[in-house]
């Protein structure tokens, strides 16, 4: 049986980790967030040594990628090999760089094997950049998350602050901007609102509110 997948594209800090993981909740999906396999990618890549203009090596560690992504307490974790790689997700030298290695366009075609694969196994809810774009452009849902920059920024730096006390909002401004232009502009597979999905703009809705409204959606479709 063809198995039902719910595509969440969006820019950094537009919610859709904490919309995807609840909406899967509701809905009895698995939930991946597929930001996890490049960073996973990238967090091996540097502690591997290995050169960002070393494209060949890079490839291969997405190659070589074993990975397992489970529901623990209210939030995902990802094993590789069975190595849980989830606390070194959000180093700061691993988000400086890992849009680097998601721009790589065999990169891309190794990951997209891997997000297929997940999203086949079972009903799921998948966020992403190119989700509903490239890698399941038949979905019947999809959705495109979004919330003004500043917003953004905010949500960033209240989460950043916790583990980082130096860093200050112009930091977080910078750095987010500069990704989402990283994001946006490459030339494979860049950040876009895929062809039929629903855009959301949650500046001024919490999680609960995004998700009710998601689902709104959902049951529209499902009686046409
Ligand atoms: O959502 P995130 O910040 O954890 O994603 C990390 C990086 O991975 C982000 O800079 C863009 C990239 N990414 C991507 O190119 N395509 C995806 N489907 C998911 C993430």
């Amino acid at each position: 049986m063809e198995t039902d997948v719910i595509t969440i594209d969006g820019p950094t800090s537009s919610g859709k980790n904490s919309v995807g993981f609840l909406l899967a909740k509701k809905l009895g999906y698995q939930y991946i967030d597929t930001g996890m396999i490049y960073r996973a990618g990238a967090y091996l890549i540097l502690q591997n040594n290995i050169s960002l203009d070393n494209k060949e090596d890079i490839v291969n560690t997405f190659k070589s990628l074993r990975l397992e992504i489970k529901s623990d307490n209210g939030s995902l974790r990802i094993y590789n090999n069975g190595r849980d790689l989830t606390d070194k997700l959000h180093l700061s030298e691993v988000t400086e760089n890992v849009s680097i290695v998601a721009a790589i366009k065999e990169v891309r075609e190794v990951t997209k094997v891997i997000q297929r694969k997940l999203g086949e196994s079972k009903n799921t809810v998948m966020t992403g950049r190119d989700i509903g774009s490239e890698i399941f452009p038949n979905a019947k849902h999809k959705f495109f998350l979004t919330a003004s920059a500043e917003i953004r920024v905010k949500r960033r730096f209240k989460q950043l602050i916790k583990v980082d006390p130096a860093i200050t909002y112009e930091m977080v401004y910078k750095s987010m901007l500069e990704r989402d232009e990283k994001d946006s502009t490459r030339e494979v597979s860049p950040l876009r609102i895929p062809k039929g999905a629903v855009v959301i703009d949650n500046s001024n809705l919490n999680v609960e509110q995004t998700v009710e409204e998601m689902l709104k959606h959902i049951q529209q479709k499902l009686f046409i």
